[in-house]
């Protein structure tokens, strides 16, 4: 049974109907509770944030108000929000009166006494080294000529500049004005009510954002800089600096295409627009799904349109996790494994059943191999529905969408195609959690067949560790080639028989990450002389050869790789790297500590963390 808490999905506000609001439910069942909020929901929460800030490069914070409206329990006295390092000057109710408040006992509590108010506003300011926030110099963008700002929200970063419940059950509408020196350009993932900015007093321009479908707010974004836009089709664009604008637009043209097939297979696309800002290398991730405006790393950018994949990916995310919410980040599969699985038919809709199939040979290759490094069948990092945060490697990916392969296989994809097209209107603007999906696939697609059910395995795919036997493996015959050339090389032949010609980043992958990770320094010259892997300029095969050499101990790529290393910021093609040194010891943690002091300061404050983490 689902507790929808407090409140029907389309309440609107009392005072006027200009101001209706969509007022999203939360979960109250005890699966669904968010251990990485201060938030107590069902006694109070926030339904909407109005953001009024001033982006200031100098002391590089942002600062301004937040208003935010309440909606309370009967007898609720305080909310509670997560406020990391702000610095709150006054928080009053509508009227200006102060409203007693707290922070503690852990630092990013902030309680606020009600006395009654429905809208609270903060006056506050980011602290200077925010964790959502990373603030570049003119020097360390393409354009050499002004600063940069942009923010990275999931899974509970924008606490550090926006004090609301941060939670992902938690939905909120919002509206924004920020203002930014003259000369620059501000974007946030929202519609843009003026693209151009208004400019205003001191020396600055004005820009104003609404987002009126509610949303977890690791989904506020924002970005500032010297910033173009092209238009690819009528829903689609892209941001950038003016340097990269035209290979972005060349790269990313089929994302119309793309809208037109997530829309054929499940169903409308709700956000209005959909543009994309690529942003500079440091961005921490490949994609991140921020509606209306995707984040792209510009390692993207390889001339061949073979990693549109990911634009696939964070555009699927437009219903696998903006739509449909994740309820707490225990049980974030739901929104990167139906992604991943989404994506994939995306792709297949574009490109045909034979690239689809390279990306799920991919997956289901990546799943075993995370379940390995984990510990095997029983590593309880394995299990979909965990600890948040204890997941082994990218299983949420891809254990993820290979369950969900496997539902398809066995169901049919007529069949499932219909549940999964009906499960993402039935939660449309929801959170949802584990038990929440297999109690709906039970009702709308198993409905009491016990045949199906005991051959689907669900518990045993969600709950449990490791890999069930019925688990699908799609193979795919052009990563069948490449196998072939690896076996070959690894059986002593010369690396001048691997044949790359027309090879996309995914072979290149699937050849670096399949040699047997103990290569002689001899073997791996051959490899770089035949392959000129040294001098990729694409990310994705100069992370996997990096990370082959590094293991080797082969010295020949380290100017490489600390040209690299200072250049990309991007999490998933760096830390590999960093763990790789520091397994090498004595040879690899100098190298490691050198870099990373001098990588350090151009890193987004998440790179950095995880970096060091690893590092110790
Ligand atoms: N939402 C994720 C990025 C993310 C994950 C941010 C976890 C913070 C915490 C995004 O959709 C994503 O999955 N990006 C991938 C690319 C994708 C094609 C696998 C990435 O960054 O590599
Ligand atoms: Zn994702």
């Amino acid at each position: 049974m689902r507790n929808l808490a407090l409140a029907a999905l389309l309440l609107a506000t009392a005072a006027s109907p200009a101001l209706a609001q969509k007022v999203a439910p939360i979960l109250t069942t005890p699966e669904a509770r968010d251990v990485l909020t201060n938030a107590r929901p069902a006694e109070a929460r926030v339904t909407h944030v109005d953001l009024d800030l001033d982006v200031d490069f100098d002391s590089r914070t942002i600062g301004g108000t937040a208003t935010l409206n309440v909606l309370a329990a009967k007898g609720a006295k305080e909310i509670v929000l997560d406020a990391v390092d702000l610095k709150i000057a006054a928080i009053t109710d509508e009227k200006g009166n102060k409203l007693p408040h707290a922070i503690g006992p852990n630092g990013s509590a902030l309680t606020i006494q009600l006395n009654g108010a429905k809208k609270i506003r903060i006056d506050y300011r980011s602290g200077p080294n925010a964790s959502a926030l990373q603030w570049l110099t003119p020097e360390q963008t393409l354009g050499k000529a002004k600063p940069f700002l942009f923010s990275q929200g999931q899974a509970i970063n924008n606490r550090s500049w926006i004090p609301t419940q941060d939670s992902p059950g938690i939905r909120q509408t919002w509206r924004a004005t920020v203002r930014v020196p003259e000369g620059l350009i501000a974007v946030m993932s929202a519609r843009a009510e003026t693209p151009a900015g208004i400019p205003v007093a001191g020396g600055k321009r004005a820009f104003r954002f609404v987002m009126d479908n509610p949303v977890p707010p690791y989904l506020i974004a924002i970005a500032a800089g010297d910033l173009k836009f092209k238009p690819i089709g009528p829903r689609s664009g892209v941001w950038s600096e003016p340097g990269m604008l035209d290979a972005a637009v060349a790269e990313f043209g089929d994302v119309e295409k793309m809208i037109d097939a997530a829309q054929a297979l499940y169903g409308p696309y709700r956000w209005g627009r959909y543009d994309m800002l690529v942003l500079p290398p440091s961005f921490p991730y490949g994609g991140m799904e921020n509606p209306n405006l995707t984040f792209l790393t510009p390692t993207l950018l390889t001339g061949d349109r073979s990693n549109t994949d990911v634009v696939a990916h964070e555009l699927a995310h437009s219903w696998s996790g903006n739509l449909v919410t994740n309820a707490t980040w225990a049980d974030g599969w739901l929104n990167e494994g139906f992604t991943t699985y989404f994506e994939n038919r995306i792709m297949e809709s574009l490109y045909g059943k034979e690239r689809a199939a390279i990306y799920s040979d991919l997956d289901y290759a990546g799943m075993v191999r995370d379940v390995k490094n984990a510990g095997g069948e029983t590593a309880k990092s394995t299990r979909l529905h965990g600890d948040p945060g204890d997941g082994a490697g990218q299983l949420d990916y891809l254990k993820g969408s290979t369950f969900l392969r496997t539902i398809e296989y066995t169901v049919g994809r007529a069949k499932w195609d219909v549940y999964l097209k009906g499960y993402f209107d039935r939660y449309a603007f929801q959170p949802q959690t584990s038990a929440g999906f297999l109690a709906d696939l039970r009702k709308h697609l198993i409905k009491g067949d016990k045949a199906l059910e005991a051959k689907l395995q669900l518990d045993r795919w969600v709950f449990e560790p490791g890999i069930p036997s019925n688990a699908v493996h799609v193979k795919s015959a052009t990563l069948a080639q490449v196998d072939a050339m690896l076996a070959a090389f690894n059986a002593g032949g010369p690396a001048s028989a691997i044949k790359t010609e027309g090879w996309q980043t995914q072979q290149w992958k699937r050849l670096l990450d399949g040699l047997p990770r103990q290569q002689s320094a001899a073997r791996l010259r051959e490899l770089d002389d035949a392959l000129g892997l040294t001098r990729s300029t694409n990310a994705y095969i100069q992370s996997a050869w990096f990370d082959l050499a590094i293991a080797n101990r082969y010295d020949p790529i380290v100017p490489a790789l600390e040209e690299y290393l200072t250049r990309v910021g991007r999490n998933l093609l760096v830390t590999p790297l960093y763990r790789g040194l520091k397994a090498q010891g004595d040879w690899g943690m100098p190298i490691a500590q050198r870099i990373f002091d001098k990588a350090k300061p151009g890193y987004h404050p998440v790179t950095v963390v995880a970096v060091t983490r690893i590092l110790g």
